[in-house]
């Protein structure tokens, strides 16, 4: 295999994320994908700007990075490429051609399966002049930070996630389940400290919207006590706040990250971007 020259970075944060300097993705270089793919391995998020690309070449880039995942509500994904699902508050003749207010909130995306996204990508086509920022949070670091007793009390225990609970009392794009949805996303359990498989690193993995309570904890207590956690793995020593830019690709890991969409004006701007998933494997 040809070697590709060290690509040049720049950290997004001191130990979380990485934005490739100088890459055009368009190209398809094989080698090259591999030192991004490398690069988001090393550093958990990986950012390149300036990228023009069509579906077809967006799909290939999420490929390198392994098999891509379908979505879960279809009416959004793009016309041809049912794994690009569309993020819009654009309409075409009256019709909303995306999903809106969709990631607000702090998450982790398909925390609700029994095999969660590995990584979510989002490629940024309009972009609104202010606000819509995305927001990571870098989990190992939180767990890191956590004191030797807090990480004992909260190994081992197990997170009860549920679709219908997402989709039924979160603030924005709620909706009834039909029957079909429903019986595809039954309810699943997660490890609330997950191991990165590939480090072996610990991530708090804590999550809200899914999060139904805490496995042996009655509620308000379990509820609560993920809540304070999503509060605490938040604070802005663990958050990366990415400002978009047209062409922005932005790549991050969901098994050590969580992530929220912000709001902006959307009756004075446009937002459209693209956001990509690619499958994973159970926690642990
Ligand atoms: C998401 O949560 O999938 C999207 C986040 C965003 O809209 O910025």
């Amino acid at each position: 295999m040809k070697t590709v020259e060290a690509l040049s970075i720049r950290k997004l944060k001191d130990n979380y994320g990485a934005e490739v300097i100088g890459v055009d993705i368009s190209a398809g270089d094989p080698d090259t994908l591999q030192e991004v793919v490398n690069t988001f391995n090393l550093h958990g998020a990986v950012l390149l700007r300036g990228q023009s690309l069509t579906p077809a070449q967006l799909l290939a880039f999420a490929r390198g990075f392994g098999e891509p995942e379908g979505h879960t509500i279809k009416e959004h994904t793009m016309p041809g490429f049912p794994e690009i699902y569309m993020l819009s508050n654009r309409e075409v003749d009256g019709k909303p051609i995306g999903s809106h207010r969709d990631g607000v909130g702090w998450h982790t995306d398909y925390s609700y399966k029994e095999q969660p996204v590995m990584c979510t990508m989002l490629y940024a086509v309009e972009v609104p002049a202010e606000g819509s920022d995305t927001l990571l949070a870098d989990m190992c670091a939180a767990y890191d930070a956590l004191p030797e007793d807090r990480r004992q009390s909260l190994d081992g225990l197990m997170v009860h996630h549920s679709y219908e609970h997402l989709m039924t009392t979160r603030l924005y794009a709620k909706r009834e389940l039909s029957p079909e949805l429903k019986a595809e996303n039954p309810d699943v359990v997660h490890p609330l400290i997950r191991t990165h498989p590939a480090n072996g690193r610990k991530a708090l993995w804590p999550s809200s919207g899914t999060v139904k309570g805490v496995i042996g904890m009655d509620n308000p207590a379990g509820i609560d006590l993920v809540e304070s956690l999503v509060e605490y793995a938040t604070q802005p020593q663990f958050v990366y706040r990415h400002k978009w830019q047209v062409g922005d690709l932005l790549v991050w890991d969901n098994r050590c990250s969580l992530h929220t969409g912000t709001l902006f004006d959307d009756k004075k701007y446009i937002r459209e971007a693209y956001r990509l998933w690619v499958k994973g494997g159970k926690p642990f």
